[in-house]
C-alpha cells in the first residue's frame, strides 16, 4: 500500500534550489551588490542579459522588472497603440491581454485547442478575418502563449500572421526552457517575453522578466523604454514614452545562480512529467505536447469533467493542486468590453483543468502517492460509470 509521505508535497517549490546551489553563493552575491552599490541594472543584470541570450541562442536579451513588463516593452518596440488589433489567447494568465490593453490596443481573444490547451490556429484565422471584414482596426500582432510551459503551434501561427502582415510575440512567461522543433524559447517568434516570477521554471526570488529579440533596433527601444524612454546618449532626454521596467541587481544575481542548475531542474521536470504521462489513468486528458517539442512544465495539467470534486478529494488527501485558470480572460470584469467572440474551448477548459504537483524536487515517494490517489479517484468514477 502506498502511504502518505511524512513531508509536505509541493505544488511549486521555490526554496529547495537554495540548498542545492548553496545559500552561501546567494549571500556572497548579495554582499557583492551591497558593496558595489549599483542596485538597479548593475553588473549582475548585464551578465544575465548575455547569459540568457546565449542560452536561447538569440542575438539580444534585455532583462526587465517582470513578465508583464516584458510583454509591454516588446509591444512598445513595435509601436502598438490605440486602433491596433492584437490577437491573444483567452485561456491564459491575465497579463497576456493586459499588456496590449495598457497600450490602448484592442485585444481580440482567440480560442484554444482542447488537447494542447494552446491557441487554435484555425480560430486565429477566423478572428483575423472578422476584424479585417469590419475594417475598423489595424491588424498589428499576435501574442502566442505557451500555456503551462508547452510550446504553441508556431509554424502555423507565424505563417498566418505573416499572411496578414503581422508579427508574433511569444508569451513564454511559463515556458522558458521549452523547446520547439530544436529551438529554445526566446528564439522562436519575432520577439519573446518571459517571466522569472518565483514559481516559473526559471524563477528569481522576486519579480523579474526578459525580452528576447533578433534585431538591434527592437532591443534598443526595449532598453530605452524600460527606463522611461531614455536616450542612450543623453540620460535627461527621454525620446519616447516608457516606464520603470528595470530589473534590480539582486534578481540578476539570483538568475545567474539559478541558471547553473536550470538544465538539471528541467531534466527533473521531464522525469516527473514522464511518470504522470505513463502512470496516470486514461480517465484524465493530459495536455498534449506537440511532436518534436519539449514543455518546460511550469505546471502539469490534466482535464477532467469532475474537476472540482477531484480538487476537493486531492486537497483532503494532502495533495496541493490548482485550477489554472478558472475564468478565461475574456469573461473577466475588466475585459468585458472585448468579450465579443464565442470561445467554447476556453470556456470548457476553465471548468475542467487541474494542475497537480510539478517541481524538479518531487521524489518517487511523493509521485507514488499522488499517482495512487489520482488513480483511486479515477477508478471509482469509471466503476460507477460502468
Ligand atoms: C502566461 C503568462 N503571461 C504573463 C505573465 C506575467 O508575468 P509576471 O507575473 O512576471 O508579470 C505570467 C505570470 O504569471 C504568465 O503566466
Amino acid at each position: 500500500m502506498t502511504t502518505k509521505p511524512n513531508k509536505p508535497i509541493m505544488l511549486f517549490d521555490c526554496k529547495t534550489s537554495q540548498n542545492v546551489i548553496g545559500k552561501e553563493k546567494f549571500l556572497n552575491a548579495f554582499e557583492n551588490i551591497l558593496n558595489h552599490g549599483a542596485y538597479c541594472q548593475g553588473p549582475e543584470t548585464k551578465e544575465s542579459d548575455e547569459k540568457l541570450a546565449q542560452y536561447s541562442n538569440v542575438k539580444y536579451c534585455s532583462t526587465c522588472g517582470s513578465g508583464t513588463d516584458a510583454l509591454t516593452l516588446a509591444l512598445m518596440a513595435w509601436g502598438v497603440k490605440s486602433g491596433d488589433a492584437v490577437f491573444v489567447s483567452s485561456f491564459t494568465f491575465v497579463a497576456s491581454a493586459e499588456a496590449p490593453v495598457l497600450l490602448g490596443a484592442t485585444p481580440i481573444f482567440v480560442d484554444s485547442k482542447p488537447d494542447t490547451f494552446n491557441m487554435d490556429p484555425a480560430d486565429l484565422r477566423r478572428a483575423i478575418e472578422e476584424v479585417k471584414k469590419e475594417g475598423k482596426l489595424n491588424l498589428k500582432a499576435v501574442i502566442a502563449v505557451d500555456i503551462f510551459g508547452s510550446p504553441c503551434e508556431y509554424d502555423e501561427i507565424i505563417s498566418i500572421a505573416r499572411e496578414y502582415g503581422m508579427k508574433v510575440l511569444s508569451d513564454s512567461c511559463q515556458s522558458y526552457g521549452s523547446i520547439y522543433k530544436g529551438k529554445r524559447a526566446g528564439s522562436i517568434a519575432d520577439m519573446t517575453a518571459t517571466s522569472f516570477y518565483p514559481t516559473k521554471p526559471l524563477g528569481c526570488y522576486g519579480d523579474g522578466g526578459a525580452v528576447f529579440s533578433n534585431t538591434n533596433e527592437e532591443n534598443e527601444i526595449v532598453k530605452s523604454c524600460r527606463v522611461h524612454g531614455m536616450s542612450p546618449e543623453d540620460h535627461y532626454d527621454n525620446v519616447r514614452l516608457g516606464m520603470t521596467g528595470r530589473m534590480n541587481s539582486f534578481q540578476g544575481a539570483v538568475l545567474l545562480q539559478k541558471l547553473t542548475v536550470f538544465d538539471n531542474e528541467l531534466q527533473n521536470r521531464y522525469r516527473v512529467a514522464s511518470r504522470y504521462d505513463n502512470e496516470l489513468s486514461s480517465y484524465y486528458s493530459k495536455q498534449r505536447i506537440l511532436d518534436n517539442c519539449k514543455s518546460a512544465y511550469a505546471l502539469y495539467t490534466i482535464a477532467c469533467n469532475d474537476r472540482d470534486e477531484l480538487m476537493t478529494y486531492l486537497k483532503e488527501n494532502g495533495i496541493p493542486c490548482g485550477a489554472y485558470y478558472p475564468r478565461p480572460v475574456n469573461t473577466q470584469t475588466a475585459y468585458k468590453d472585448w468579450n465579443n467572440r464565442s470561445l467554447p474551448v476556453c470556456e470548457k477548459l476553465s471548468k475542467t483543468v487541474l494542475s497537480i504537483p510539478m517541481t524538479p524536487y518531487l521524489d518517487d515517494e511523493d509521485l507514488d502517492y499522488v499517482i495512487t490517489k489520482m488513480n483511486e479517484f479515477a477508478a471509482k468514477k469509471m466503476n460507477k460509470a460502468a
